[in-house]
């Protein structure tokens, strides 16, 4: 079977509803290109407006969905998973079973603290994941960087884009499918489109579907509307990205 057949037959630019162990268990194996996602931390989060996040308080779908997305994942390719670091030890222990091998961590450094306690806790991380040797990037990029404030206007952990997009450019190439199983408001999928990735994105909340749903319309449509001025050219470039980007529209969008 080659990758068009492969690609045919799995849903492509769109934000599934339902359950991604679920969802992922009908794709194909070694079907996507990356796999970009932030999974609940299981830290019961609720957010000063009183949002929640699914799952966020029992750990039982992590290991099946592991699972999965490493099924999916196409052979020397990577994923990026975001994670909790106080359940450090039930991602690495769902990870290592599932087959992944770990080839780096980034952290995330934010200007503001989520919150303060015995630190000021000032980062996020996630962690780099091998399926089979993946090639080596031409140019790496450093495993600090910094994450500006998304507003979290359509998720309670919503995900600036412009830290995503990076991301995307290094560890896939354009036509490449991103896969996010934990989309949540569609960050990943907005980077992905936004760099002329093919997406799919899985949401089991109905009201986050929602978002994620209408926020890919609103991001396609900027896109068309870029690309048809005369000063953008047909591709999706640096400049059509930045111009998107700017002042965080497309995290408020
Ligand atoms: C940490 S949030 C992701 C936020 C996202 N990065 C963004 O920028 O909006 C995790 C999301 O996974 C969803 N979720 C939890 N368990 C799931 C499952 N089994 N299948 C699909 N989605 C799930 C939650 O509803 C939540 O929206």
């Amino acid at each position: 079977m080659n990758t068009n057949t492969i690609q045919q037959q799995l849903p492509v630019n769109e934000i599934l509803h339902g359950d991604c162990i679920e969802a992922m268990h009908k794709m194909p194996a070694n079907s996507v290109d990356f796999i970009l996602t932030d999974p609940p931390y299981l830290v019961n989060y609720r957010d000063r407006d009183g949002r929640t996040i699914q799952n966020d308080s029992d750990a039982s779908w992590l290991k099946p969905a592991m699972a999965e997305t490493y099924r999916v994942l196409k052979h020397d390719r990577v994923a990026i998973m975001f994670y909790g670091w106080t359940k450090v030890d039930a991602f690495f222990d769902a990870w290592k079973s599932a087959g992944f091998q770990p080839i780096g961590h980034l952290v995330f450094r934010k200007t503001y603290s989520s919150k303060s306690r015995f630190l000021r806790y000032q980062h996020e991380q996630a962690f780099l994941l091998a399926k089979g040797r993946p090639p080596l990037p031409k140019q790496p990029l450093a495993d600090v960087m910094d994450m500006p404030y998304s507003g979290n206007k359509l998720h309670p952990t919503q995900k600036p884009v412009a830290a995503l997009v990076p991301l995307v450019r290094s560890f896939s190439l354009p036509g490449d499918l991103v896969l996010d199983p934990f989309a949540g408001s569609g960050s990943s999928c907005a980077a992905a489109l936004l760099t002329d990735r093919k997406y799919l994105g899985i949401e089991m909340d109905a009201a986050y579907f929602q978002q994620a749903t209408s926020r890919m319309n609103r991001v396609k449509e900027r896109i068309s509307a870029k690309r048809s001025s005369s000063s953008f050219p047909r591709r999706v470039d640096d400049a059509c990205v930045a111009s998107c980007l700017k002042a965080n529209k497309l995290s408020a969008m």
